[in-house]
């Protein structure tokens, strides 16, 4: 018999809900990865290059000040071999993001630019193979994603953010 999800007069959750780690798993996948997440404020990227990450659910991700003054999010793996990009919560990279483990070369929006040894990638599309799809979001002040597609749009879910 399956365990009962709340107490008979559903006043509370059982308590074997806020430690298993199966339930866990379950919400993160079907909850919190596809629920808008703040990722940060404006203000920490102001400048072109200007990038912010943070860990959550166990995923590294970016948000990151494009030349076009948007700010994007992605995850921070390499395209490559999964590498992480940045290692630093904040800083600046730059105009371009070039990856420390084989030097895979990303824009400021995602794309990727630049492989050595391009020679030995015959066939590759460089369009399919930006560091992650990304995931504008922006309110006024805040930029927000979800780690996965399919949520609905931001506009209209971040109301008592707004105020
Ligand atoms: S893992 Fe990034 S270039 Fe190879």
């Amino acid at each position: 018999m399956a365990a009962p999800l709340a107490d008979e007069d559903a006043f509370s959750l059982p308590a074997w809900i806020y430690h298993d780690p199966e339930f866990f798993e379950l919400e993160k996948q079907t909850i919190f990865r596809q629920a808008w997440q703040l990722v940060c404020h404006q203000s920490d990227v102001p400048n072109v290059g200007d990038y912010h990450s943070f860990d959550f659910m166990g995923e590294s991700v970016i948000a990151l000040r494009g030349e076009d003054g948007q700010i994007r999010s992605f995850h921070n793996a390499c395209r490559h071999r999964a590498s992480r990009l940045l290692d630093e919560s904040k800083g600046h990279c730059g105009r371009k993001i070039t990856c420390p483990y084989h030097a895979w070369t990303y824009g400021l929006d995602g794309r990727l630019v630049a492989i050595p040894q391009r020679e030995a990638f015959k066939g590759l599309d460089f369009g399919r193979h930006g560091f992650g799809t990304p995931g504008a979001g922006n309110l006024p002040r805040l930029h927000l994603r979800p780690l996965c597609p399919g949520p609905p749009a931001c506009k209209g879910n971040g109301g008592p953010l707004r105020a």
